[in-house]
């Protein structure tokens, strides 16, 4: 890690010279385990840190500051002194070279370049460029607002930056843990969807609490094998009224059944249900519909419609 050099005070200075040594590059720094983290929102996140100083001098204070640039003859402000973060910030380092830190339940607000500070008997020193925080929270993003079944889908499960500690994405679908999943990265991929594959998804990482928000996973699918009913059932007499009515599951719902008539060239009607008022024998024959939506349309079979005659000897 590189360091340069904070020569603060003039006693420093003065100290080099009379030694000397015009360049503290050897003898004092801080090194960071990293120059920038990506942290999971509500985890906890140690920065590594060592750091030396020539010996002959004695540690004074030690802190984490995220303040770079100051007006001098001021102090950096000390993080453990700050409401937001005092909580929550845990020096696990020492007054010799161990300068370790742990921050706990990291907050977005928590994205900030953090520097190590150290002030001696006779000389301070900032650890710049310090470590860099970057506090993500995860998104379930997918490759379709929605699929067609038998189509396939990725599910990706997306942090802001790339998250610094090796992760094991698991994912959820209605709360419920998908724990057989072994997909690559933070990819779920649901190869020829289902439509029982619809749901909310969502994604963790492995031993984190954060959990994304869900996301709805809409399964699109041409209706099913229309079936028709007849109301009333049972034998049609001349006179009645008869509603042929056609069913079908599919999503988005049926926009359009058309109602067709064997052995007629074109369509006898449309909407769900048919009707026929005042029935005659002119109208038996045998029905079907089609239902149609954005992804396609079927047909159903053939349903007879009889209409006995009362007064047959019109024929
Ligand atoms: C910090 O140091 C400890 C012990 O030396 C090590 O186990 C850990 O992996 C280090 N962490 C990072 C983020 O470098
Ligand atoms: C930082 O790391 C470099 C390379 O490993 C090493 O030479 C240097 O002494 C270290 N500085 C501190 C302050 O630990
Ligand atoms: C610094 O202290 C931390 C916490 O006590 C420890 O995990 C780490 O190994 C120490 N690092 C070194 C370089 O001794
Ligand atoms: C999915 O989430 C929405 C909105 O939160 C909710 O209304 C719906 O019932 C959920 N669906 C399932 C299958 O849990």
């Amino acid at each position: 890690m590189v360091m340069s050099i904070m020569l603060a005070p003039p006693p420093l200075i003065f100290l080099f010279m009379i030694h000397g040594v015009y360049s503290a590059d050897d003898e004092w720094g801080v090194n960071y385990s990293s120059s920038s983290i990506c942290a999971l929102k509500g985890s906890i996140v140690i920065i590594n840190c060592t750091y030396k100083y020539p010996t002959g001098y004695k540690i004074v204070n030690v802190f984490w500051t995220k303040t770079d640039g100051i007006p001098p003859n001021e102090e950096h402000p000390d993080l453990s002194k700050d409401s937001e973060y005092s909580q929550r910030i845990q020096y696990l380092g020492d007054k010799h070279h161990n300068c370790t830190m742990r921050l706990t339940d990291v907050r977005q607000t928590d994205s900030h370049e953090y520097y190590f500070r150290f002030i001696t008997d006779k000389a301070k020193w900032i650890g710049v460029p310090g470590v860099s925080l970057d506090i993500t929270d995860l998104q379930v993003e997918s490759s379709g607002e929605r699929v067609t079944e038998g189509h396939s889908v990725t599910l990706t499960c997306k942090s802001r930056c790339s998250l610094t500690d090796r992760s094991t994405f698991i994912w959820f679908k209605n709360t419920q843990s998908l724990s057989e999943r072994t997909d690559r990265n933070n990819q779920l991929i649901l190869q020829s969807v289902r439509r029982e594959d619809a749901g909310n998804y969502s994604c963790a990482v492995q031993g984190h609490k954060l959990t994304s928000p869900h996301r709805y996973l809409n399964v699109i699918y041409a209706p099913d094998k229309p079936v028709i009913s007849i109301n009333p059932s049972g034998e049609i007499m001349e006179g009645d009224s008869v509603n042929l009515t056609c069913s079908s599951e599919s999503n988005p719902p049926v926009y359009n059944y058309i109602w067709f008539k064997v052995n007629e060239r074109s369509s006898v009607g449309s909407g769900q249900t048919y009707s026929i008022t005042n029935i005659n024998s002119r109208h038996s024959g045998w029905f079907y519909c089609e239902a149609q939506n954005e992804v396609g349309s079927q047909r159903s079979a053939a349903v007879s419609v009889n209409v006995k005659g009362m007064n047959i000897s019109l024929f």
